[in-house]
């Protein structure tokens, strides 16, 4: 069936064909080699990975999908097609690993990075012309600044310029870059579509079979490919995304108001969907710690996305931007009771 919900097509999408006597799940392939006639070698093909890439493919509308070992690996086989010395505007805020990346290729010389406030359209505007390649991460991590994704989209298409967008915050069911004309939409699978922060992995997501081929030919050669039994514990988290999804952001919802009435709240981040909270304590570095280190049920750990709240000072990190406040806390809203979530937030608040 064409054009399913995302609701529909996380459960229905990369599955074994229907004949007689065939399992409803893909095995995990566990294969290095294959016989002539079809993948060949397991660093070019697998079974599994194709059911995860399929699902991804239907949730964000795209044409492919190529499945990596982490998000990580995904973003440098993007970086990997660019050319030496490739002019690329990306978000000077964002994940501290793609930043971390972006600066180390600029100070060797091998991508000409311009960074840019990604929420400024008119400053992101200035930097596209002469640039090949645009970088989006919207919102970002950890401060949640929205771009004008569409606007920006369209201006880079218009300038001949290639554009990725980083989606693991927003996710597929809260924007579709694919849709908005970008030509790579990248999601970190090892946050929400996966979702029990029990694998790491990557993807990029595209409608151009030339940029498919060339993204292949990078993971290939890069060697940046997924575990099979990843991806299948992947394809087992995917098929309740959406459903995991929604009751974390309406738990998000519910949070904010009570996050925003607390004394020792400064200032609460939100974009407007998803599941993230950053907020700012009116206090130091050691007490926000303390206030990270007080909880009971949210777990105190980096990373988000999963079915279990998580939070800490992203500032605890040395390669976190110091433009981040030394007191933001990130949230990652999980799906446990609201009220269970509050009781444990305000008694960390209060223990400073
Ligand atoms: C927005 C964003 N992009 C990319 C990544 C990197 O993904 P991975 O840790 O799967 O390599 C992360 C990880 O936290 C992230 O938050």
């Amino acid at each position: 069936m064409e054009n399913l919900h995302p609701e529909t097509a996380a459960i229905a999408a990369g599955r074994p064909e229907r004949i007689d006597g065939a399992g409803l799940n893909v095995p995990i392939s566990l294969n290095s080699t294959f016989l002539p006639g079809g993948i060949g070698y397991g660093r070019y093909g697998n079974q599994t990975w194709e059911a995860l890439e399929e699902t991804i493919t239907a949730l964000e509308e795209g044409q492919s999908t190529l499945a990596f070992a982490s998000g990580m690996s995904a973003i440098a086989a993007v970086f990997s097609l660019l050319p030496h010395g490739a002019p690329v505007v990306a978000s000077n805020q964002g994940y501290s690993g793609t930043m971390s990346l972006l600066k180390k290729y600029h100070e060797q010389g091998r991508l000409e990075v311009r960074f840019v406030d990604i929420a400024n359209t008119p400053d992101v505007f200035e930097a596209l012309m002469g640039a090949a390649f645009l970088w989006i991460e919207s919102p970002t991590n950890p401060t949640l600044e929205v771009a004008e994704l569409a606007l920006i989209i369209g201006e880079a298409k218009k300038r001949n310029l290639g554009v990725a967008v980083d989606n693991t915050f927003a996710t597929a069911l809260s924007q579709k870059p694919l849709v908005m004309g970008a030509d790579i939409s990248m999601n970190s699978v090892t946050k929400y579509l996966s979702g029990h922060s029990d694998v790491l992995l990557g993807s990029l997501t595209m409608r151009d079979p030339a940029l498919h081929a060339r993204l292949l030919e990078a993971r290939s050669l890069l060697g940046g490919i997924p575990g099979p039994f990843e991806c299948w514990i992947a394809l087992r988290g995917i098929r309740t995304f959406p459903l995991r999804f929604r009751a974390a952001e309406k738990n998000a919802q519910d949070l904010l108001a009570r996050l925003k009435a607390h004394p020792a709240i400064e200032r609460v981040r939100y974009p407007g969907f998803g599941a993230i909270i950053s907020f700012d304590l009116a206090a130091d570095a050691s007490q926000t710690e303390q206030v990270c280190a007080s909880s009971q049920l949210i777990a105190h750990a980096t990373s988000l996305g999963g079915v279990e709240s998580t939070w800490e000072r992203r500032r605890r990190w040395p390669a976190e931007s110091l433009s981040v406040p030394e007191s933001l806390i990130r949230l990652s809203v999980g799906c446990e009771h609201v009220d269970d979530l509050w009781a444990d937030i305000s008694q960390a608040l209060n223990s400073i």
